[in-house]
């Protein structure tokens, strides 16, 4: 008898997917072949697959610190690779884009086969509403993209310097304060703008956000490259809608607010003035120098006035596109409809959480994960997800759910949850029981303790301190205290980041943490820099600040420690961020200062580890990361941290500490000499007078800091300033220090890019 022949998937659902789409997974599938056989570039095939949304995970360059040495891990395809220093074999990430966070139960229940099939059988809610998958093989991901494929789903543009995800408010359209539905124009926007040729020869990712009105959180425009707000103006030809819109916001290691380019663009408009902001941002964005490539820097640097200049000179040469304006009819028609069906008249229940006889917990659970909609007799149900992840078969539970109860549709949120929409009044607790079946029905919603944490070291290459670690431990230390928690208190936000790069949106929380690490007597200590009084309501409307760093383990204590000092100092209905800024930022740090010591090891050993992991803390497994596609090397974390501390010094400089601000400064500068020095001498050590003479020898004396138009003018600031000695600062001075850092730490940049471009230009000759 012959033998049964494999169906494969892409014959099996010839015909389901779209002929383009289908057209370029065949394509990269050919790619993936082709480098399978050495016979594509590394480099170009690692941009190639993270367009695709396909990422490198930790330990992919086939090392792991196994808590006492750094231990190769055997992958049977040896030396061949997925881009630079990344194992074919080794497991990686994909990440999946949910335009609006919008899924339905089929393609919930696709995800969930995914997972399972090709993972690790958990499905990962991201910060912008995407869904990630971890643990994937390179080979498995042409099928996985033609299963997402066939049931409307793309992971193209999910990563690499793209148009990302297009988010949006999760309960657009049911919401009491929304001026309109933004669900039809930011999945318009999200359609235009995917593979638009005018999008795809950025230095950096560009994000768009939309957001139905200007006081909650939901859109989070303010940290978004584009972001806009729903605005209707009237006059006497009738009500217009359209947008605010709001441009060069971003985090990152400085986080920028974003700045009002337009008060009012008609919906109309929205499309082509996003085709003249990306052409603008893909000819004049930076493209070398990474670290300077988001278009915040670009208005920073040419300013708002002479970018919108150029954003109208754009516009009005563009040619006109039928797609911008063909969807706008179809806009205002209510995007989901009111669920019709044989069940009758929504019930006439008027306190959802009185509904007792399914359970004690029922009321703690509709009092947090519940909310009344616009539209009389519905809810929206927010499930929480713990760390943003839920398993293949409470994923399948969730769709039929969603399918029974919610009009079927679901949405997931940055806050990492999914929210369930059109829900009866009267089906709350049969929907609340069938969620206790699937384990999905956990309280706080939206609380304290409903944490929003990036993937950290668990899988992510840049990790420092762990993150998810962190937030298991907070969460279930809150979940216990919530009974005791004033109300006040319950309605804080955390979040958290395993490393400066604020994948976890830490400074826009009430308390933020990022992970850093500390040497304590040789052995390094794993910590997080506590970041205070960050805004999440108004589309997270101003940043927090960094007060120190405190070590992992005894970040539970700083929660309790705020927490008390808002309770027992807070005057009226002030809120966090305002009692955190009335204090100021140093007593602020005073609070948490007997905190940051690290004891000796005999005294507390547990501190020398991270949490979740017995390992004693190392940093070795930290990777050459995969940030949008180029590698990350230790100088960028030595410019990265430069930056903060002069940020830091910059805060100093507003609360008049300028003796702190002139010595921070002049810190700030060591550290990027410091990076650069690394380029030559792997290790660099920390004595400022070796580093800064070898910065001189090496640096400045062979011209290569030298600007072409500055010379080595930056130079001389850090030669100038550590020359001083220390000596009481005025406020000019200090002002000045702290500038003169800035602008070294620029030029360390610009020199650490013209020696990467001098090396790629010297191994392509060779
Ligand atoms: C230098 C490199 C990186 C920078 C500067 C960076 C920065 C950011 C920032 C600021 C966000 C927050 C929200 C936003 O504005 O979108 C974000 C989102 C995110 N980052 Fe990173 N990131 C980097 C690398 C990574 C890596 C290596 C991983 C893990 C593999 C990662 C995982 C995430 C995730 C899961 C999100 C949510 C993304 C989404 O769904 O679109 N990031 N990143
Ligand atoms: S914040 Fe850092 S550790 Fe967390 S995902 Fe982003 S790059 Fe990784």
């Amino acid at each position: 008898m012959a033998a049964e022949k494999k169906v494969k998937w892409k014959d099996a659902l010839a015909g389901r997917l779209d002929a383009a789409l289908a057209d370029e997974i065949d394509a990269f599938e050919t790619q993936l072949e082709l480098r399978r056989q050495d016979k594509v570039d590394e480099k170009v095939f690692a941009e190639t697959r993270l367009r695709r949304g396909v990422y490198g995970q930790r330990y992919d360059n086939g090392q792991r610190h196994d808590g006492v040495a750094v231990r190769a891990i055997e992958f049977p395809s040896a030396s061949l690779t997925k881009g630079p220093d990344t194992a074919w074999d080794a497991p990686g990430m994909q990440r999946i884009k949910i335009p609006f966070g919008g899924v339905t139960p089929e393609q919930l229940e696709v995800l969930a086969d995914l997972a399972e099939e090709y993972s690790d059988g958990i499905l990962h809610v991201t910060t912008r509403q995407d869904f990630q998958l971890h643990f994937i093989h390179i080979e498995d991901t042409p099928d996985l993209m033609r299963r997402l494929g066939a049931v409307g789903i793309t992971s193209r543009e999910a990563c690499g310097n793209t148009v990302r995800n297009i988010t949006a408010c999760p309960i657009a359209g049911v919401c009491s304060d929304e001026t309109f539905d933004v669900t039809p124009y930011s999945l318009a926007m999200a359609d235009f703008l995917l593979g638009h040729p005018d999008a795809q020869d950025f230095g950096r990712k560009f994000k768009v956000a939309f957001s139905g009105c200007a006081g909650k959180a939901c859109g989070l425009v303010n940290m978004h490259d584009l972001g806009f707000i729903a605005r209707e103006r009237s006059d006497e030809n009738g009500t217009r809608r359209g947008f605010e819109a709001w441009v060069g916001g971003g985090l990152g290691t400085i986080p920028y607010d974003a700045k009002l380019f337009e008060e009012f663009v008609p919906v109309e408009e929205i499309l082509p003035l996003s085709q003249a902001i990306v052409r603008v941002f893909a000819r004049l964005g930076e493209k070398r120098n990474r670290a300077r490539a988001r278009i915040k820097f670009l208005i920073a640097r040419i300013g708002l006035e002479e970018f919108k200049r150029l954003v109208e000179e754009e516009r009005a040469v563009l040619r006109e596109d039928e797609s911008w304006s063909n969807w706008v009819d179809g806009a205002t028609a209510e995007f989901e409809a009111e669920p019709a069906g044989p069940r009758g008249e929504v019930g006439a229940v008027t306190d959802v959480g009185a509904v007792t006889d399914v359970g004690a917990e029922y009321g703690r659970w509709a009092r947090d994960n519940v909310q009344g909609q616009r539209q009389h007799g519905y809810s929206v149900v927010t499930v929480m997800l713990p760390l943003g992840d839920m398993t293949s078969r409470q994923a399948r539970q969730l769709a039929d759910l969603g399918s029974e109860y919610a009009n079927g549709r679901l949405r997931t949120t940055v806050e990492q949850n999914v929210v369930l929409r059109w829900v009866r009044d009267d089906e709350l607790p049969a929907l609340y029981l069938g969620l206790v079946a699937a384990g999905l029905a956990t309280a706080g919603a939206g609380t304290i303790s409903d944490i929003t944490v990036c993937p950290g070291t668990d899988t992510c290459k840049l990790g420092i301190a762990s993150s998810r670690g962190l937030t298991a431990e907070l969460s279930r230390r809150l979940r216990e205290a919530d009974d005791k928690l004033d109300e006040s208190i319950r309605g804080l936000h955390i979040k958290v980041s395993g490393c400066f790069n604020s994948c976890g949106q830490h400074h826009v929380a009430d308390i933020g943490f990022y992970g850093v690490s500390r040497k304590v007597a040789g052995t390094t200590v794993p910590h997080f820099q506590v970041v205070l009084g960050g805004q999440w309501e108004s589309n997270g409307g101003s940043y927090g600040l960094a007060v120190g760093a405190v070590p992992s383990r005894a970040i539970p204590l700083v929660v309790e420690r705020l927490s008390d000092a808002y309770l027992a100092e807070r005057d009226g209905a002030r809120t966090f961020n305002e009692f955190i800024e009335s204090i100021g930022k140093k007593k602020a740090r005073g609070l948490l200062e007997d905190l940051m010591p690290v004891p000796a090891y005999e005294d507390g050993p547990e501190f020398y580890s991270d949490w979740g992991d017995p390992r004693e803390f190392t940093m070795s497994d930290l990777g050459v990361g995969e940030c949008a596609g180029e590698v990350v090397a230790q100088t960028d974390f030595d410019l990265a941290e430069a930056e903060r501390q002069v940020f830091d010094a910059q805060v100093l400089l507003d609360d008049k500490d300028f003796d702190g601000a002139d010595q921070t400064a002049l810190r700030s500068m060591l550290e990027a000499a410091k990076g650069l020095v690394r380029l030559e001498n792997p290790d660099p050590g920390q004595d400022p007078d070796s580093i800064v003479s070898e910065f001189r020898s090496r640096f400045y004396d062979t011209e290569l800091f030298f600007d072409r138009f500055a010379g080595g003018k930056f130079a001389q600031y850090l030669f100038h300033r550590y020359e001083q000695g220390s000596g009481d600062s005025t406020g000019e001075q200090a002002r000045r220090v702290v500038e003169e850092a800035r602008l070294f730490i620029e030029a360390a940049h610009a020199c650490h890019g013209r020696m990467l471009e001098k090396k790629a230009a010297e191994s392509q000759a060779s």
